[in-house]
């Protein structure tokens, strides 16, 4: 079976996952989400590239290198998610399939978080089931790879 990587990209402040608000992000480390996501995308025959970063260039690098170099990708951009208009410029450009994830639902939180710039980019968005939502969002991207016509 031939082994396709896919790209997890994680943004700001998703490095304090386990210690961050556990009560809306919950208590499980990033270490823990990307051993349980790799162990998620082997099952499909996949590979996890995980990544996280802080900053906002970098992310729009790792698009792009995700577009070169890989069937799909995973995003969750953190806060740029309802700023970056750089970030919506880069996964426009990334011809793959693209998932945008967030561990809580956008939707109940803060005015400001309601909006997401980023996702409009994105093929779909999973969002509000916390750590499961990356195994989840396998599960999806593996499912929009399979659609692909050859
Ligand atoms: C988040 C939601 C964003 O609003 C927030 O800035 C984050 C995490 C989530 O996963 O729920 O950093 O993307």
């Amino acid at each position: 079976m031939t082994v396709e990587t896919i790209f997890v990209l994680n943004g700001p402040n998703l490095n304090l996952l386990g210690t961050r608000e556990p009560e809306i992000y919950g208590t499980e480390t990033l270490a823990d989400i990307e051993a349980a996501t790799k162990i998620r995308a082997g099952e499909f025959g996949l590979a996890a590239e995980c990544r996280q970063t802080n900053a906002e260039g970098t992310l729009v690098d790792w698009v792009q290198e995700a577009a070169a170099s890989s069937a799909g990708l995973i995003i969750n951009p953190g806060a740029y998610t309802h700023t970056s208009i750089a970030l919506y410029d880069a996964l426009k450009a990334a011809a793959i399939p693209k998932i945008e994830l967030h561990l809580s639902n956008i939707h109940a939180r803060e005015a400001f978080r309601r909006h997401s710039v980023t996702a409009a980019a994105a093929d779909g968005v999973i969002m509000g089931f916390g750590a499961a939502g990356y195994r989840l969002a396998v599960e999806a991207l593996k499912s929009l790879l399979e659609r692909r016509v050859a």
